[in-house]
């Protein structure tokens, strides 16, 4: 169980369902502001947020960097190479190394399960969890938990398909947390090795079968699959994972004509999904990017730009 201070975002379980609505609000209008032709508001003026990242990340970076500079904070990134990862100490020194600059918020993006959350207990600034190991990526569970919002109004009693590799999926553990806050029947669903064990025991439904399940879903989550679960013996082979469980358009048709397709991204073309579905209007992909950016401008907003306004009502 993670936790962090009031100060960091670590995981979804620290939300309640009130302040995940108030994301979700923030974010609406703050999606205007990216359709404004200036697209910037003075929200965190004279801020500093510094991107460190110990992954490779394109999506996930920008998307944090856009939101940052569309609330007129400075962006600093910091991408080291995961070399210098498990040594606690060059952590921990790189850490206060940023904090004596002078920044506000540590957008964290680590291999490491659980770093984030270190890192939040050594510096005063406040740490956004970008996503660690396999443990949590709560700002794509609130971009998706929006995506949802906008096109259903609620997803309170929807069913959601989480389909493929749940075990390593950060992104699936903190959309379990999220949509079971807000009141969505949850199916995850994938080959046995895929499935952690924890979640067959809490109660959680699973589903060996995607074609058994896909026709009472309102959402079908797919995540990525990451070829060397292959290599790990975990699947027989990739045409093996994808006859069972890729959503192709054979498969889409026994899934009800309005059904939600999403994926966090980078997707596997042929793999998790097919080329076609991909570029369908019912996958809500790109939705999910172009969301990221207000989502995440509302989190800024909530752990940088309100703690400002309080310290200063102090004074
Ligand atoms: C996800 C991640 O890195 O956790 N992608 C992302 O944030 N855009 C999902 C994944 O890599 O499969």
């Amino acid at each position: 169980m993670t936790r962090g201070g009031e100060k960091d975002l670590i995981d979804i379980d620290q939300l309640s369902r009130e302040e995940i609505d108030w994301i979700i609000q923030t974010a609406r209008s703050f999606e205007e502001v990216s359709r404004r032709a200036v697209k910037k508001v003075p929200a965190l003026r004279g801020k500093t947020v510094v991107n460190l990242f110990y992954e490779p990340s394109t999506r996930t970076r920008m998307s944090f960097e856009l939101a940052a500079k569309r609330l007129s904070a400075d962006v600093l990134n910091f991408t080291a190479s995961s070399s210098s990862v498990a040594k606690g100490e060059s952590l921990k020194d790189t850490a206060l190394t940023l904090q004596a600059m002078g920044l506000d918020a540590l957008v964290v993006r680590h291999p490491v399960s659980g770093a984030p959350e270190m890192i939040s207990r050594w510096i005063d600034a406040s740490v956004i969890n970008a996503g660690d190991g396999m443990h949590a990526h709560p700002t794509q569970a609130l971009l998706d938990l929006y995506t949802l919002h906008k096109e259903l109004g609620s997803i309170e009693g929807k069913t959601v398909a989480l389909v493929g590799d749940i075990l390593h999926s950060r992104v699936a553990r903190s959309n379990i947390q999220a949509m079971t806050k807000m009141g969505a029947r949850l199916i995850l669903v994938g080959p046995p090795t895929l499935i952690p064990r924890e979640v067959e025991e809490s109660g959680l439904e699973v589903s060996y079968s995607f074609d058994r399940v896909i026709g009472e879903c309102d959402v079908i989550y797919l995540l990525r699959l990451q070829r060397e679960r292959q290599r790990e013996g975990l699947i027989p082979s990739l045409a093996e994972y994808a006859r069972f469980y890729q959503l192709n358009r054979e498969r889409l048709e026994k899934a009800r004509q309005e059904v939600i397709v999403m994926h966090p991204g980078p997707i596997n073309r042929g793999v998790e999904i097919s080329a076609e579905v991909a570029d369908l209007p019912r996958s809500y992909l790109l939705d999910q990017v172009t969301n990221g950016v207000a989502v995440r401008m509302a989190v800024l907003f909530k752990f940088l730009g309100r703690r400002e306004t309080e310290a200063e009502g102090e004074r």
